[in-house]
């Protein structure tokens, strides 16, 4: 038995070591792939290892072997069929949704584990810091599957955004009553299972409150700051069980959460507690501000627009989240493989909060094989666009709005932008003049040096490289 321990340990070394190494690997679209697949195959082994070769301190193996397989069987048909079925645009609901099975895991393990402890002197499993444990888990658990549920909603369109009287007053209140019947639960264990239910269902009710009032938009922030709460409450169940890859797994997860929240966040020029009580974002889509003030726009032809890109010596494409939501990539690589084969350089631009979830323009390039080395960040595109010719926005709005540079009264003031304005030319291809996901009008499209493509995304670039073939 000693023999199997060891072993255990050493596979739950090698687990952790390939969390840490594929989450390294998952910071670069080329290696992601792997890096997602080295720690897939360390999870497998930590939860084969732990099936097989885990014996309590009374030496029992782990029994219900049937149940248990039964389950992995099943989640993993789900997770499959839903991971395959999943379009790439709704891609921040299907996060939303693991997370929150994720929680809920985290805040049944506790339930489950509540029993072992009540039966024990008390003094001795708060001493320890067991029952702390599986009250943070269950209570961050629960907050973070009732949250991730309604962000789902919110994503799917089922769910609208709602916001009660004093709310932000209620939700202090609500989490004041759990912390403090956390507190006297944890002096007063025994026969208290039914306090346990009530902790448990005011946490639930606490993350359905939490999320209900934010902006659809900000979905993806929220989504980020509620899988870095999975992460903790997993770990609480891996301090828990005294199991070293689920304790780093979940720290993991914790911090990676809370380093992507953070640098959203910053990428908008926005503080966490302006994105959970703020209503930035909550109007996407209409149009804030008048134009008229603005001045006129000018439209483009295509057979105009095929001509300038064809004989320019820079195309820079700048794409956005109209891009994802016309399902544009393919055409648009199509598009910069004949300028390409005409001799016209053509690069990508991406900025890091393009789209709607961290790496979203990133994923749908590749998706449509674009080459890695034709991708710059926005430090690299940034000093090229003075000296290219043709800059094409492709559904993208915020992400190249001069007001986030010049008027310190706009909501994105100071977020960092993409200075597509200093290119010769600027075609914007967008549907109308709607607004992006901050709401409000952009100066760009009013430039002299900008035209615009007015059209869907994919149906305007289908045009356009038929024109281009034509020339
Ligand atoms: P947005 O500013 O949201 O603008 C997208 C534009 O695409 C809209 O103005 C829309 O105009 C156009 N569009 C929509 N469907 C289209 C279609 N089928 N064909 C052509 N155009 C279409 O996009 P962005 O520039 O990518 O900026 C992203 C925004 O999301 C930023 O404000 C960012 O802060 C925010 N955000 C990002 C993230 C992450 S992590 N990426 C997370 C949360 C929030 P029309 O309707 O007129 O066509």
């Amino acid at each position: 038995m000693e023999l199997s321990q060891n072993l255990l340990h050493i596979i739950y070394l090698l687990a952790s070591l390939s969390f840490i190494l594929g989450l390294k690997m998952l910071s670069h679209p080329k290696t992601a792939r792997n890096g997602n697949l080295i720690a897939g195959v360390g999870m497998t082994l930590a939860i084969f290892a732990t099936i097989f070769l885990y014996h309590n301190a009374e030496g029992a193996p782990i029994g219900n072997l049937p149940l248990i397989f039964l389950g992995l069987i099943a989640g993993t048909v789900i997770g499959y069929v839903m991971a395959k079925r999943v379009k790439m645009t709704s891609m921040p609901q299907m996060v939303s949704f693991f997370n929150g099975m994720g929680g809920a895991c985290a805040a049944l393990i506790s339930l489950n584990e509540f029993g072992k402890y009540t039966e024990n002197n008390y003094v001795e499993t708060l001493l320890n810091g067991h029952v702390l444990m599986i009250l943070l888990g269950i209570m961050i658990g629960s907050v973070s599957f009732a949250g991730s549920m309604i962000a789902f909603g919110k994503l799917e369109g089922k769910i609208k955004d709602y916001v009660l009287p004093r709310q932000q007053l209620f939700n202090v209140l609500l989490l004041v009553i759990i912390l403090g019947l956390g507190a006297y639960l944890m002096v007063q264990t025994e026969g208290k299972t039914g306090l346990l239910y009530i902790i448990t269902l005011l946490s639930l009710l606490y993350g359905v409150l939490f999320v209900l009032p934010i902006g659809g938009a900000d979905m993806p922030v929220v989504i980020s700051l509620l899988n870095s709460f999975t992460g903790l409450a997993a770990a609480f169940g891996g301090f828990l069980y005294g199991n070293r890859a689920m304790l780093t797994g979940g720290i993991l997860v914790g911090s990676a959460g809370t380093i992507l929240t953070i640098l959203m966040c910053q990428a908008m020029n926005r503080s966490l507690l302006n994105v959970l009580v703020g209503a930035f974002g909550g109007q996407s889509g209409q149009a804030a501000a008048t134009s008229t003030e603005m001045g006129v726009i000018k439209e483009i032809t295509l057979n105009d627009c095929a001509i300038l890109c064809n004989y320019a010596q820079r195309v820079i494409v700048v794409p956005g989240y109209g891009l994802a939501v016309a399902q544009a990539q393919h055409i648009t690589h199509e598009f910069e493989s004949v300028l390409e084969e005409r001799g016209v350089e053509v690069k990508y631009a991406i900025h890091p909060v393009a789209g709607r979830m961290p790496g979203h323009m990133n994923v749908l390039l590749a998706e449509a094989d674009v080459a890695y080395d034709k991708l710059l960040e926005m430090e690299e595109a940034n000093p090229l666009f003075k000296n290219t010719d043709v800059v094409l926005v492709i559904g993208a709005n915020d992400v190249v709005n001069p007001a986030a540079k010049d008027d310190p009264t706009s909501p994105i003031y100071g977020m960092p932008i993409l200075d597509v304005d200093e290119s010769k030319t600027v075609v914007v291809l967008k549907r109308g003049m709607s607004a992006g996901y901050a709401g409000i009008e952009n100066r760009l499209f009013f430039n002299d040096n900008t035209r615009m493509l007015f059209g869907d995304a994919k149906s305007s670039l289908e045009k356009l490289v038929k024109e281009l073939k034509n020339i």
